[in-house]
């Protein structure tokens, strides 16, 4: 028998500032079923108010609280748009679980910043609204981060064969999931963040589609050997990073003039992958299916070389097991919002490095 609906909206909107994706679920049952996706971009002078709100300056705190009102009212249009599309309406919804725009993520200092008024989206949408899901981990001493791994280890283990899972979002990150053992990730290192800002900078266009300017350059040994010099990829898990680590500056620190633009695209993109698959030698020991997810998924020359770096586990996408890779993310924090309802724990110490499970966010009531 189908239990009766419990419908929830997902919204993540990442690292990369690329824009919203949403999600309506119904998360009834063990395996959540997607209802519908949308997904609204951001306009450029929304990014670059995001985006200059990562570094300190003048009024950041009026700056920060106008651009949390901006993005609330970004995200209620998301959701009243997406109910409509799916024929649904506000009072169908349990909650939204909004992950917020993070603009600093500094657990070494004890705080992580996801920006987005969630008390305007409530007051907007007529929804219950869930969000901030990192301090709690952080007030128990943990990274904050990933907090996908959970989702994953709910939706995607098997039980015959050795599972990881790789979001190749703006930063990357990766779930373990051996069949015998417990669920382990985190954090590998810049996935797309470093790649677009080069490509916004030189071609113009906010990512470099499918990879294939990256394609057209050649690896340059040496800056490589700089930028995988970097102290955050030897450190042991578990462990977290962002924009706050990895931005252009990291990158023009680490050139030496005279590069050609595509040889260090190509030179960003075969960091990301050697990160990647350096980390799943290491920790993931035996893996033998990678499912990549985030949109870095769709970057063909980053899929094709990470299969050459990872011979003998096969890399497809998350879609090939049925979940839409560029929606995973969003539908993992619809079901935060329903562990967060239901008073259930939702991180893996194991993954953030708290001392205990947490039950996660803050709830602004309908
Ligand atoms: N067709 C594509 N080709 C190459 N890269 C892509 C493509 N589509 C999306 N991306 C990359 O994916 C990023 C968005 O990924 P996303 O999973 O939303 O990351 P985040 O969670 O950080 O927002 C874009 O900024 C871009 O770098
Ligand atoms: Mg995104």
């Amino acid at each position: 028998m189908r239990h009766s609906p419990e419908l929830y909206v997902g919204l993540m909107s990442g690292t990369s500032l690329d824009g919203i994706d949403a999600v309506l679920a119904d998360l009834s049952e063990a395996q959540p079923r997607l209802l519908a996706r949308r997904y609204a971009p951001f306009d450029d002078a929304l990014k670059n108010d995001l985006l200059a709100l990562h570094q300190p300056g003048h009024n950041e705190l009026h700056r920060t609280q106008l651009a949390g009102n901006q993005l609330a009212r970004l995200y209620a249009s998301t959701v009243n748009a997406l109910l409509a599309a799916a024929s649904s309406s506000s009072t169908k919804i349990k909650a939204i679980g909004c992950h917020g725009q993070t603009i600093r993520h500094r657990p070494e200092h004890g705080y992580t910043l996801q920006i987005g008024n969630a008390a305007l989206l409530a007051e907007l949408t007529g929804i219950t609204v869930v969000s901030d899901f990192r301090s709690r981990d952080i007030a128990a001493g943990g990274q904050g981060a990933p907090l996908v791994p959970a989702f994953h280890d709910k939706v995607l283990r098997h039980p015959g064969s050795h599972r990881v899972i790789v979001n190749i979002g703006g930063i990357s990150n990766l779930t373990n999931l051996p069949p015998n053992a417990a669920t382990s990730g985190f954090d590998c290192g810049p996935g797309n963040l470093l790649m677009d800002a080069w490509c916004m900078q030189h071609l113009g266009k906010p990512y470099d589609d499918c990879g294939i300017w990256a394609g057209s350059g050649k690896v340059l040994p040496a800056l490589l050997e700089r930028m995988l010099a970097e102290p955050f990829f030897a450190l042991l898990p578990p462990k977290s990073s962002g924009r706050d680590l990895f931005d252009i500056a990291w990158l023009q620190g680490r050139l030496r003039g005279g590069e050609l633009a595509e040889d260090v695209q190509a030179t960003l993109l075969e960091l990301t992958c050697r990160t990647i698959a350096q980390a799943i030698r290491q920790y993931c020991a035996g893996a033998t299916e990678i499912y990549l997810c985030g949109g870095g998924a769709h970057n063909q020359t980053l899929h094709r070389r990470l299969t050459a770096l990872l011979p003998g586990s096969g890399v497809q996408t998350t879609d090939f097991l049925g979940v839409d890779g560029d929606y995973l993310e969003a539908i993992a924090f619809a079901w935060l919002a329903q562990q967060a309802l239901q008073g259930k724990p939702a991180n893996i110490p194991a993954v953030t490095g708290a001392r205990h499970p947490c039950i996660l966010g803050a709830i602004y009531p309908a």
